[in-house]
């Protein structure tokens, strides 16, 4: 995969003139927004990983084979961060989400291992707000016994109130599970929508 690093940018206004479909990966912090994209792109270290939280704080832009970007936004739900910087964020994420100026679709990402929070209900109100096509994923699945996946996958649903057509996408990018089925979901929505991604 042909992967470039476009840069960071603090806000919409900043984000680069070329307008080509953007895949946004929303999550709380830590939860492997990083490390997928990585996994994705076969890029090791191209997106920062870390396991502190909050390493990633602006809006990270990456164009892939010349076609679509790979947006790296901050993690949400981050305790260590002031009460002001939590709330500029929320109002970044919001004026992403809700931005219909470009096409885009979002892949919100929560950690198997938990029920989701309730700033992940919150935001998956907003993602299902803007109307845009969106898939949930599952990361580090590799942490939960293969028996109790299902059951954890099923909390999720429920508890973002998703409904049955919403793509569900399990993954690990330590175990490199569940590339596949995210590229497909990609480019299904490229070529289906040309505008509509
Ligand atoms: P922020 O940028 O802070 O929002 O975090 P992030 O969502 O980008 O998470 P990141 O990719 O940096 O990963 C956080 C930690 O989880 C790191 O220590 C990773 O090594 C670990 N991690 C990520 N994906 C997986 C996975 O699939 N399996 C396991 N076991 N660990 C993972
Ligand atoms: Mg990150």
């Amino acid at each position: 995969m042909n992967v470039e690093f476009i840069g960071s940018f603090p806000d919409l206004k900043s984000r680069p003139e070329r307008e080509l479909p953007e895949f946004a990966f929303l999550g709380r912090s830590n939860c492997g927004k990083s490390s997928l994209m990585n996994y994705l792109m076969e890029r090791k270290g191209l997106a920062r990983t870390s396991g502190k939280p909050g390493k990633t704080r602006l809006l990270n832009y990456f164009l892939v084979e010349d076609r679509f970007y790979l947006v790296d936004l901050p993690g949400y739900g981050y305790a260590k961060v002031s009460k002001v910087m939590r709330k500029q964020w929320w109002g970044l994420f919001e004026r992403y989400l809700l931005s219909q100026d470009r096409p885009k679709a979002i892949l919100h990402l929560l950690d198997s291992r938990h029920a989701p929070s309730q700033q992940d209900k919150e935001m998956s109100t907003l993602v299902q707000k803007s109307g845009d096509p969106f898939a949930i994923v599952a990361t580090k699945i590799d942490k939960v016994l293969q028996r109790e996946r299902m059951e954890n996958y099923r909390r999720i649903i429920m508890d973002l109130d998703l409904s049955a057509n919403i793509p569900f996408l399990p993954t690990s990018a330590a175990k490199k599970h569940g590339r596949e089925d995210i590229l497909s979901w990609m480019e299904d929505l490229l070529a289906g929508a040309d505008q509509d991604v």
